[in-house]
């Protein structure tokens, strides 16, 4: 295997900016969510790293789960039908959700899910993203807290993969060409 440093052609932030950014998002989410129990929902596996350095900014406790989801259809891109491989443990009625994800790109995965929470009976159901491709949107996703919009690039590091490699990448960058083409 290559060092993963050589398939980059650029990289787009480096693990301090994104500490800094989580940080600054973790005490939006505390104030917002003052005297609340929220459930923190990490979407398997990008959302890991996210969930894992977003969840130890807080100063709140919050309760965390886990769901694993996949779009059907060909190709790489999402088809917004989505199949749950790995559902929640915790009863959502009632429950503050809070939705933690690596990215949005076309916005299916989101939409889809945060319909499918709400359907549940949540008191309510936000999104926390580390990155946006604002220009790969196919519908609308409100996201409450965003860390960075990006342009629409392949973008891997830091949970977010290209065929399960490169999540272990302390920061995010864009994937060289060579690479998959
Ligand atoms: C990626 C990413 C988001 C989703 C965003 O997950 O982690 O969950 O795609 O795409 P969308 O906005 O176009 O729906 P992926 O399905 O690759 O699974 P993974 O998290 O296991 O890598
Ligand atoms: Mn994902
Ligand atoms: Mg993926």
């Amino acid at each position: 295997l290559s060092d993963v440093q050589a398939d980059l052609s650029e990289v787009l932030f480096t693990p301090e900016q994104i500490d800094d950014k989580l940080a600054e998002l973790a005490a939006v989410v505390d104030a917002d969510y003052a005297g609340r129990d929220p459930l923190l929902v990490g979407v398997l596996k990008g959302a890991v790293m996210v969930m894992a350095d977003f969840s130890r900014h807080l100063k709140m406790q919050a309760r965390m789960d886990w769901m694993a989801v996949s779009s059907y259809g060909s190709g790489t891109k999402s088809s917004g039908v989505v199949r749950i491989l790995k559902d929640l443990d915790t009863d959502l009625h009632g429950r503050d959700v809070l939705i933690v994800e690596d990215i949005i790109d076309s916005g299916l995965t989101l939409s889809w899910l945060k319909q499918n929470l709400q359907s549940r009976g949540a008191a309510s159901v936000e999104i926390v993203a580390l990155l946006r491709k604002p220009e790969a949107a196919k519908v609308e996703v409100d996201v409450k807290y965003v860390g960075f919009d990006i342009p629409d690039e392949f973008v891997v590091g830091y949970g977010l993969d290209y065929d399960e490699r490169y999540r272990n990448l302390r920061g995010v960058g864009v994937l060289a060409p060579h690479v998959y083409s």
